[in-house]
């Protein structure tokens, strides 16, 4: 049995930076956070962790710290400038000088293929909505898998379609900043098109290795038990993970979910010969990003919104209706962070179970998981234990789920050090290295690196 993957995880726009170096061309996000639409905190990556030039030194203490896998993605605009054509070699030097460094340090990269930035050409002629960005991407995998598929064994092809989606169509806090659900249900088709037909490219490159996708799942609760309460964990349930998950492990989307759509919306831009697309993209393992569980109710009145607390003021509530599907509640008795994000470890574990029910066969990867704290660094040292406590109680849950029968193959911390945060900016912090911004960003590991470091040693999975 390969081992198991303990690491953490970054993705490019938020640590890489040089945003205009080495032949970079723009994404989505260089020009959103240059615009007067980034005003909730309008801050931007143009440098954020300065990993593009720091990239030896952060994989040196992750393996330090005991980890034994990175996951990265690679920024779509490094490698193709312009989205498509002409391959710009000082991106693919850049990757392979990061991937020299993981071999060098023993770390096994786990490589994404797309984290949210696109790149600005393909967003401004529609992005994800437009069926051309599903082959374009696939000819970017192509690349991706030509130039390093020999070297990396770990593939991602999309991070979270159904959040990237939820907050670029449904809340609107992402570019294209647009709520209107039947265009997020388009896009996220075409996200998962394209990562089918990149899988489909990878088998037939025949290159070992694993690939799959990373998609942000829920253990979706009620505090209530009865029909009613039932029926709105089942929508929820196939809104969050079911429209992700059914149709990346099983290859092809669900019918109940194919029914409850139509009555709404217009799906002609499901052709049918994307089916065996689909069915040809089935993936090795399921990544699964685990934050916090999903507490619903049923659709009572109202229309359809979704409301994000960006700022972190601990006050304002992540509320979601969905109208005559479900409702977001709340349990007043549950820690949250200022963000609103319950510190409930358990989740997990409930996830894993019912992953496991649906899909027994898959391979489970737990490819994020983290708490976004305002960390403070006093005399040199950041003490964060509430990190510590969170992250331990996930271990303790996933140890538990794997007892009971479920493939867990890694777990990886989100994130590797501070970063960006989308919409959230730089005071929300996830890392095990805390980054001081306003000192040349030194790196100064914090006690979760610490703890973590330990945890791995004295784990047998
Ligand atoms: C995941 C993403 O949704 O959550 C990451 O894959 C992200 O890119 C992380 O940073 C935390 O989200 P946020 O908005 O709190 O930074």
């Amino acid at each position: 049995m390969s081992k198991f993957l303990w690491g953490s995880a970054t993705s490019a726009y938020q640590c890489e930076g040089g945003w205009q170096e080495g032949g970079k061309g723009l994404s989505n996000w260089d020009v959103f956070c240059h615009s007067e639409e980034n005003s909730v905190n309008p801050v931007t990556g143009d440098v954020a962790s300065d990993v593009y030039h720091r990239y030896e030194e952060d994989i040196r203490m992750l393996a330090k710290g005991n980890q034994n896998a990175y996951r990265f993605s690679l920024c779509w605009t490094r490698i193709l400038p312009n989205g498509t054509g002409v391959v710009s070699q000082e991106g693919i030097d850049f990757y392979n000088r990061v991937l020299d460094t993981c071999e060098k340090y023993g770390v096994e990269p786990f490589v994404t293929l797309y984290h949210y930035d696109i790149p600005i050409s393909l967003f401004k002629s529609g992005g994800w909505e437009n069926r051309e960005t599903a082959f374009a991407f696939i000819e970017y995998a192509k690349i991706c898998f030509k130039y390093f598929g020999h070297r990396v064994k770990y593939w991602a092809t999309v991070n979270e379609p159904n959040y990237e989606t939820y907050c670029c169509y449904g809340r609107g806090n992402y570019p294209p900043n647009v709520q209107d659900l039947s265009r997020r249900w388009k896009a996220m088709y075409h996200l998962l098109l394209g990562s089918a037909g990149c899988i489909h490219e990878y088998k037939k490159m025949n290159l070992k290795g694993m690939i799959g996708i990373v998609s942000d799942s829920y253990s979706i609760e009620s505090l209530v038990d009865n029909e009613e309460y039932r029926e709105a964990i089942y929508n929820a349930d196939l809104f969050y993970n079911r429209c992700v998950n059914d149709v990346s492990v099983l290859g092809e989307y669900p019918q109940d979910f194919i029914d409850k759509l139509s009555k709404e919306y217009d799906l002609s831009y499901m052709l049918p010969e994307d089916k065996v697309i689909f069915k040809e993209g089935i993936v090795d393992y399921l990544g699964i990003n685990a934050y916090d569980r999903t507490l619903v109710k049923p659709y009572t009145t109202g229309e359809t919104c979704m409301i994000a607390n960006n700022t972190g003021d601990g006050v304002t509530k992540n509320s979601t209706i969905i109208k005559g599907w479900f409702e977001l509640d709340e349990d007043p008795n549950t820690i949250k962070n200022a963000w609103g994000c319950e510190l409930y470890p358990k989740s997990v574990y409930n996830l894993l179970l019912d992953l496991k029910d649906k899909y027994p066969k898959i391979p489970i990867i737990i490819t994020e998981n983290g708490l976004g704290y305002y960390d403070e660094c006093i005399d040199g040292k950041v003490n964060d234990q509430y990190r510590i406590e969170f992250l331990n109680g996930f271990i303790y849950w996933i140890k538990k789920a794997m007892e009971d029968g479920c493939d867990v193959r890694g777990y990886f911390v989100w994130s590797t050090m501070d970063l960006y945060s989308w919409i959230n900016g730089y005071k929300k912090r996830y890392g095990l290295v805390y980054i001081d911004y306003e000192d040349n960003n030194k790196r100064i590991p914090k006690e979760s690196y610490y703890w973590y470091k330990k945890k791995i040693k004295e784990e047998r999975f």
